[in-house]
């Protein structure tokens, strides 16, 4: 069977992107995106191409190539799911925020949202996509609930799950290091359902990298992934506090380690803590599962990860406040970055909310600035953990348009995200501007410490 057209539920970080990409590579298939955020898709249609709601070094341009020609955005989502032959659910999963699993389990109301329209509305045999992070074994609940229907249609339903990172997407969509696809191995209609999903990749992705598997490893791989890949930050953070404490350097443990082939040097960057939609809720979902099929060593093993970040992104707010002679009370604290990697305007779980909400709980005057995230969002991050009045975050709150203008005055300055841009910031006119003694904390690891030493700052970094 070939696809001809392709309906994705769920405009956000993962759908607009991965579809902008499908569609740039595959012109004779129709990918239409749609979401009940109007905002969002009218964003997505916005004739300023520069205006799309998300922001990924190269993705304007791909969506300026394919947008109207095979590539449209709509917030009709029925005439999409009844159009489409494939349709991709890339609804958000989060963790839950109420009743049983509160805290932990990953929220599946959305997805459960569309698999109730897709019954509703489709009319002919379909393929269903399992993009969005997945419980293992959701597929099974998906599908009993499309199976009764009642208008005799027949649904394939296959898991593919995403592994681009923020920040990267589009050059991670375009050469993957794998593509995963897991679907129903045993029958015939399972194996057409899976080779359907294989044309749509095998546009730009050598079948060397497409995997196909059994649905439920295919949904379990995804989580685990994350899990590895967070383990490995939570680890190479706790050697950082080691490090402090006894005159090591975590960059130096981290290249010795990582020239071990068996260990490998990515994702080994000592950092104020990971952020980002994904790794803290797909572990806590993992340790949620664990849990529940009575694997507690499984799931404290798991926990520990968090446990740890949490930790690091405490452990960088405390060591601001005594190293400001234990107050910090009334002073100006500089943050530079709230993303929560760089390149991307994404927040969600950024180690910056964590330690501003920190050091405003120590009564710190806090000014931020990030070159892509605006000041809506920040107090919008803020607000949404309860601590204070909406009115006490704006008052205690600055955002503003340059580095310069945040750390100008302030008694300290925090590296938050390694937006590029930071590293050629005119530092010793910044120094020039601040209250002595000049405190410089780089949770990132991103400046030269002898250089700015050199300047006069009192200088601090994560792990040495
Ligand atoms: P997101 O919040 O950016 O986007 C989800 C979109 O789905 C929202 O715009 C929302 O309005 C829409 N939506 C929700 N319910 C809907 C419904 N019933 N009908 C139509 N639209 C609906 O989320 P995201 O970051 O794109 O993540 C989506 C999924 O992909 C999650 O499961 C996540 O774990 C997974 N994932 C995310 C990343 C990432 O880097 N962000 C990477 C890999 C996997
Ligand atoms: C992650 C996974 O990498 C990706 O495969 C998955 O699809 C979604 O989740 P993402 O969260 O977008 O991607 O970014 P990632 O590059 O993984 O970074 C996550 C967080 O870890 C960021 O806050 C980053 O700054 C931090 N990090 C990463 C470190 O602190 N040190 C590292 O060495 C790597």
């Amino acid at each position: 069977m070939k696809v001809k057209n392709i309906c994705c539920i769920g405009a956000g970080y993962v759908g607009g992107p991965t579809m902008a990409i499908i569609a740039q590579k595959s012109p004779e298939i129709n990918v239409t995106v749609v979401d009940i955020n109007e905002k969002r898709i009218a964003a997505w249609n916005d004739p300023d191409v520069e205006k799309i709601p998300i922001y990924e070094p190269g993705l304007a341009e791909v969506v300026a190539e394919a947008r109207g020609r095979n590539l449209f955005f709509s917030t009709d989502v029925d005439a999409a799911i009844d159009a489409a032959d494939m349709i991709f659910i890339s609804v958000n999963t989060p963790t839950k925020t109420y009743g049983m699993g509160k805290g932990m389990a990953a929220d599946l109301k959305y997805i459960e949202l569309c698999a109730r329209q897709i019954a509703r509305v489709a009319k002919n045999d379909k393929i269903i996509v399992e993009k969005s992070t997945l419980p293992v074994r959701t597929a099974e609940a998906l599908k009993r609930i499309l199976d009764n229907t009642g208008n005799g249609v027949n649904f394939q339903i296959l898991s593919n799950p995403e592994f681009l990172a923020e920040g990267t997407a589009v050059t991670d969509l375009h050469k993957p290091d794998r593509v995963l696809i897991g679907g129903d191995l045993d029958t015939e209609a399972g194996r057409e359902a899976i080779q359907a999903l294989v044309d749509v990749y095998g546009h730009w992705v050598s079948d060397d990298n497409i995997l196909t598997t059994n649905v439920w490893s295919s949904e379990l791989s995804k989580l685990t992934a994350n899990a590895f890949l967070a383990q490995r930050v939570s680890s190479i953070n706790a050697m950082s506090e080691l490090c402090e404490v006894t005159e090591a350097d975590v960059q130096e443990v981290a290249k010795a380690i990582g020239m071990d082939s068996r260990i490998g040097p990515k994702f080994l960057k000592a950092s104020v803590g990971f952020g980002g939609s994904c790794f803290q809720k797909d572990i806590l979902n993992l340790v949620y599962i664990a849990k529940s099929f009575g694997l507690n060593e499984v799931a404290d093993y798991w926990e520990q990860v968090i446990l740890m970040n949490d930790h690091q992104k405490r452990r960088f707010a405390a060591k601001i406040v005594k190293t400001l002679f234990n107050t910090v009370s009334g002073k100006k604290i500089a943050l530079l970055g709230w993303a929560f990697k760089k390149d991307t305007n994404d927040t969600r779980e950024s180690a910056a909310i964590y330690v501003a909400d920190y050091l405003l709980n120590e009564q710190a005057e806090i000014v931020v600035y990030d070159p892509k995230v605006t000041k809506e969002q920040i107090l919008a991050d803020l607000d949404y953990l309860g601590t204070r009045s909406e009115e006490e975050n704006r008052k205690l709150i600055t955002v503003v348009n340059s580095a310069q203008e945040a750390c100008k005055a302030a008694h300290a300055v925090a590296v938050m995200t390694e937006w590029d841009a930071f590293k050629t910031l005119d530092w010793e006119a910044i120094y020039e501007g601040m209250l002595k003694p000049a405190f410089l904390f780089d949770g990132r690891r991103l400046l030269d410490k002898e250089a700015l030493t050199a300047l006069g700052f009192e200088f601090y970094a994560i792990g040495s």
